[in-house]
């Protein structure tokens, strides 16, 4: 282990606040509120922020779609540059907290923001940023990652940097009331598979984020298994700081981490809209499967540890079981049909993505190349 860490980010955390960032952010600032669809103002966020920004100079920009896209965002980026924006308050979910860290880099580049996904421009400052989630899932509110989607060419890509991590993120409970069961299902398995990409790799001894991480996955399995006490506090407050815990950086950190499944996920939900978490539910077992000589210690420890299985020569192949239970237990498909063509060539296109992106090694060991990628997608697809 070796390592520099820190987690910059202030959170205020429970019910009622969201009238903190009244002080959170400068009153002489100019602040650009960015929204997505308009469920904040079905759900009384929208007032929250209103009543909280009374002192606040601010403009508005809303419609920031699920898996932002380059083509939206770069409307927001033309209203910081030209109305002179000092500071971002996000207010979503992970798509809009994405994207409001591309608006808040690209803000400060003359060139295009899409650069900054390619590699072509390394970002040095941004407009800082304020985050009030409104779905736990992703852990984007305190951390620096963003990613976003180019929908002219289907491209999906990340970018990461300390400049976007929000300086602040609030997170009220009270705000998942509102979630679509689907949306709530989504979080769990997202922030469950953050965690796994995190810790499903091989024995580190590394105690403090081994043990983090099971603990976190223990409470998502418990959060699930009580899936029918969804409308009481205690789920919803557990539910949200577990995701947020799940990758805000603590647990990846000075351990090698995987995110295969993420890399390839993100080419279903580009190609053909599959939600976030759900691409990720159809990838990891057939992935873990592939991979499971190299991830054998790993998933023993995870049956014992997480599960409470016994130790036995086929542990590993019975963890994997578990995790596919698991989803299957929250309705979550682990297996994509959905492609409108034929299977062969839904594989071909996920791998020319991946080609095109560069994806060639991923994994760990680096282990995932794209013969490895086409078995996994092979099993992966009905
Ligand atoms: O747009 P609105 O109207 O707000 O509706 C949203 C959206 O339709 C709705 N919603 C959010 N909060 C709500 C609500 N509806 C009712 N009540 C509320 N309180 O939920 C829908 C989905 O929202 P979205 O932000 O897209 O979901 P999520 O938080 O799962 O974010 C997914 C995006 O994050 C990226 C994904 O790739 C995807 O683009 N990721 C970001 C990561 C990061 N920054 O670290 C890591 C993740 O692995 C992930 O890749
Ligand atoms: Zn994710």
């Amino acid at each position: 282990m070796q390592f520099t860490y820190v987690n910059p980010t202030v959170i205020h955390f429970g019910q009622g606040q969201i009238s903190s960032i009244a002080q959170s952010v400068a009153s002489s600032k100019k602040v650009l509120v960015i929204y997505g669809g308009g469920s904040i103002k079905k759900n009384g966020v929208y007032d929250q922020v209103t009543e909280a920004l009374k002192s606040h100079t601010w403009v508005e920009f809303s419609g920031v779609e699920a898996n932002p896209t380059k083509e939206t965002l770069d409307k927001a980026v033309k209203i910081v540059k030209e109305q002179d924006i000092e500071f971002i308050l996000a207010v979503g979910g992970g798509s809009v907290i994405d994207g409001s860290k591309y608006v808040a880099a690209a803000a400060k580049y003359d060139g295009d923001g899409w650069d900054i996904l390619e590699g072509k421009h390394q970002v040095t400052e941004a407009t800082p940023i304020g985050a009030i989630l409104t779905l736990p899932a992703t852990g984007s509110e305190s951390n620096m990652g963003a990613v976003i989607t180019r929908a002219e060419t289907k491209d999906k890509l990340a970018f990461m940097n300390p400049a976007v991590q929000p300086k602040f993120a609030v997170m009220d409970p009270d705000v998942m009331k509102t979630l679509p069961e689907r949306q709530l299902i989504n979080g769990l398995v997202d922030a469950w598979v953050h965690v796994c990409e995190q810790y499903i790799t091989m024995p580190t001894n590394a105690m403090v984020q081994e043990g983090y991480a099971e603990t976190l996955l223990k409470n998502l399995l418990v959060l699930g298994k009580q899936y029918d006490k969804r409308d009481n506090d205690a789920w919803r407050a557990n539910l949200m700081w577990t995701a947020n815990q799940a990758l805000n950086g603590l647990i990846g950190t000075g351990v090698p981490q995987d995110w295969a499944t993420h890399m390839i996920g993100h080419e279903f939900t580009a190609l053909w809209h599959v939600d976030h978490a759900r691409s990720l539910a159809i990838v990891q077992p057939s992935l873990l499967r592939n991979q499971i000589d190299a991830k054998r210690g790993k998933l023993e420890q995870m049956g014992k540890n997480v599960f409470g299985l016994e130790q036995s020569d086929d542990l590993a192949e019975r963890t994997v079981v578990e995790i596919e239970t698991f989803y299957h237990s929250l309705e979550v498909a682990t297996q994509f049909s959905d492609y409108e063509t034929t299977k062969e060539n839904a594989i071909d296109r996920v791998v020319e993505q991946l080609e095109s992106h560069g994806y060639l090694q991923l994994g760990e060991n680096q282990a995932i190349t794209i013969p490895r990628t086409r078995e996994i997608l092979e099993s992966a697809m009905l």
